[in-house]
């Protein structure tokens, strides 16, 4: 049968979107169009990737633009684009000038790809989705955001270094919001199906989620000028590869809830399944008194950014 090849764009062509771009070609999912407004870097990065696809026996076509009608009709679109920290910096310290960038993207987007998909990266990534949302006014179902996954990835790695064990047995969960105040979630949190309060102490487990609610500023507090992108551009493959195959995979994505977890009318991270409609469903897990106390403060957070922003 044939089978036509899928089109993705990655807006912004820095660190975590040439990453991700690299990704998706060099496992021939989609062809990619790589977006950016600095002339002549995505075209250059377009070469490089290209030049790469017969070692990787990779027949995707990837191309480097600057213009808008080149990324039209995508069947899914990643957002890269904007600044990322330095160190001293909160994701949330990106707010405004971030939010200028996405208007402008989403207004570009929802005109030439409005049945595209959209994976929101940038930070603070929960409210750069609510405002991908409410600018493209494309279904909630269609626009999510990247971020527990990425965090779900850097506890199983401290698990995984704690134990002298495979990451592979590992199975984290995170919800709430890509910030500060993000749930890492010990009791669904295995080891070959051994929750993570039965191998550990209180104080150790305590531990392990101040290092994982810090995963991104200590990267930031080594490189100095840029942020962590490998595992973010992992993390968004693993969501580009769901949607597209329609694998159906449960991962802690950022998605609109509307009364799930007693939580109605923002965007934030719960697991969902997600295939080729997007978030087909939001999964709710029964939450201790204690964990939805530190959800709801988390979901207070990414509410006092929304009203920041007046959305
Ligand atoms: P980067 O600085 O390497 O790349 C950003 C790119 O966006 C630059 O190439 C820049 O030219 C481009 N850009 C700026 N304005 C644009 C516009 N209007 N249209 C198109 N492109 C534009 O930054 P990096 O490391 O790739 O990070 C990108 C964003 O992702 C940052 O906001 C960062 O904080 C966020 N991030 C989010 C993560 C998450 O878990 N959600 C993880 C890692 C990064």
């Amino acid at each position: 049968m044939f089978v036509m090849k899928k089109k993705v764009s990655v807006i912004g062509a820095g660190n975590v979107g040439a990453t991700t771009a690299q990704l998706i070609v060099q496992s021939g999912l989609a062809d990619v169009m790589l977006f950016d407004v600095v002339e002549g870097m995505p075209q250059g990065k377009d070469l490089d990737l290209a030049e790469a696809c017969p070692l990787w026996n990779s027949s995707t076509i990837i191309r480097g633009t600057n213009r808008y009608e080149d990324t039209a009709d995508s069947d899914l679109i990643v957002v890269t684009a904007g600044l990322a920290r330095k160190p001293g910096m909160s994701r949330s310290d990106l707010l405004h000038a971030n939010a200028d960038i996405l208007r402008g993207v989403c207004n570009a987007i929802a005109k030439t790809s409005p049945h595209a998909v959209i994976i929101i990266v940038t930070n603070p990534m929960d409210v750069m989705a609510q405002l991908a949302w409410k600018t493209t006014e494309f279904s909630c179902k269609k626009v999510m955001g990247m971020g527990g996954i990425l965090d779900a990835s850097r506890l199983a790695a401290f698990l995984a270094w704690e134990m002298n064990v495979s990451p592979e047995d590992i199975e984290a969960l995170v919800l709430g919001g890509h910030g500060d105040d993000m749930v890492p979630l010990p009791r669904f949190t295995t080891v070959k199906g051994i929750p993570l309060t039965e191998l550990f102490s209180k104080r150790k487990i305590d531990s392990l989620i101040e290092r994982t609610r810090n995963g991104g500023a200590e990267i930031v507090a080594f490189l100095k000028s840029g942020s962590a992108y490998y595992a973010p551009a992992a993390s968004t493959f693993q969501m580009v590869r769901s949607i597209l195959l329609d694998e159906k995979r449960m991962l802690p994505c950022t998605a609109y809830l509307n009364g799930e977890y007693g939580i109605k009318d923002i965007y934030v991270g719960v697991p969902v399944i997600l295939g080729k409609e997007g978030v087909e469903r939001i999964v709710e897990v029964k939450l201790t008194k204690e964990e939805k106390s530190q959800f709801k403060k988390s979901c207070e957070s990414v509410r006092k950014l929304v009203k920041n922003l007046g959305i």
